[in-house]
């Protein structure tokens, strides 16, 4: 049953957008360096981690964009999806200009991206990237295909960022807020989220509206998500090693980023 939460139109994204204007390159980032260096190893470990699955996350999902843009129903929507695309390449840029400026060792955080490179090998990080390049590459062939569109929104809004994003923002946030450090950091990655929260509720309003036009798309959203839900989980369930230094409970992400997604689903209409 369909929670009836009423949702912003694309339109009235596009206009918060412009309210919500900030600058990778203006955050002051002068403390964030000598705050790197202070953090204990396991820490600084964690940021290591965290911070280049961000840069390799941020740089695949901004070169995996123009084919929506291209999808478009209208010009809202298109409006609204081009304020998309610039955000998600802002976001790289912020991440880009906190490794060069931020981290005392930039060949150290190089290694790291090369091992997140590795990780986004592994099954089921790679099935992710498959399923986006495949779905962006579809969209790209057959951008009026109701189908394509549905199913690249699944992946992108729904489970790239309103799940596991959100959750990864949740928990490093809240652990780098509690200590106290990067503040840089933190001002820059709250703006992403910020960003981030307009993206998942266009996700959420365009599938609720697919899905009340057309009631065989809550079929795509769920083979997907069918599909996706090991990775989901396995992605969700990091070393305990990582989760005691988050400060977390065992099991905390997957049900943060789970109980995401159900509301979402609620919200859009689809029954899982
Ligand atoms: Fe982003
Ligand atoms: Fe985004």
């Amino acid at each position: 049953m369909r929670t009836e939460t009423p949702l912003p139109s694309a339109q009235q994204l596009y206009v918060d957008w412009e309210g919500a204007h900030w600058s990778a390159h203006d955050i002051d980032l002068s403390r964030d360096r000598a705050d790197m260096a202070a953090l204990g190893d396991s820490e600084r470990l964690l940021l290591y981690f965290a911070l280049s699955s961000l840069m390799v996350a941020e740089e695949r999902i901004s070169t995996q964009f123009v084919g929506l843009v291209l999808a478009q129903d209208d010009e809202e929507d298109g409006s609204f999806l081009c304020t998309q695309l610039v955000d998600e390449v802002r976001h790289m840029q912020f991440y880009a200009r906190f490794q060069s400026e931020a981290v005392a060792d930039p060949a150290t955080i190089g290694a790291h991206v090369a091992r997140s490179r590795a990780v986004l090998e592994a099954p089921f990080k790679l099935l992710f990237d498959e399923a986006l390049v495949q779905a962006h590459a579809r969209l790209c062939r057959e951008p009026s295909n109701r189908d394509a569109k549905v199913d690249f929104v699944t992946i992108y809004h729904l489970v790239l960022e309103g799940t596991l994003g959100v959750t990864t923002s949740h928990f490093l946030l809240g652990f780098l807020r509690s200590r106290g450090v990067l503040p840089g950091f933190v001002a820059g990655y709250s703006k992403i989220a910020a960003d981030e929260g307009r993206h998942i509720t266009y996700g959420t309003q365009f599938l609720r509206q697919a899905v009340a036009a057309d009631p065989g798309m809550a079929d795509v959203v769920r083979g997907r998500l069918q599909q996706l839900m090991p990775a989901i989980t396995e992605t969700l369930s990091p070393p305990d090693s990582v989760i005691a230094v988050l400060g977390a409970k065992p099991g905390a992400l997957v049900d943060h980023g789970l109980g995401a997604l159900r509301r979402r689903l609620e919200m859009i209409g689809v029954e899982v």
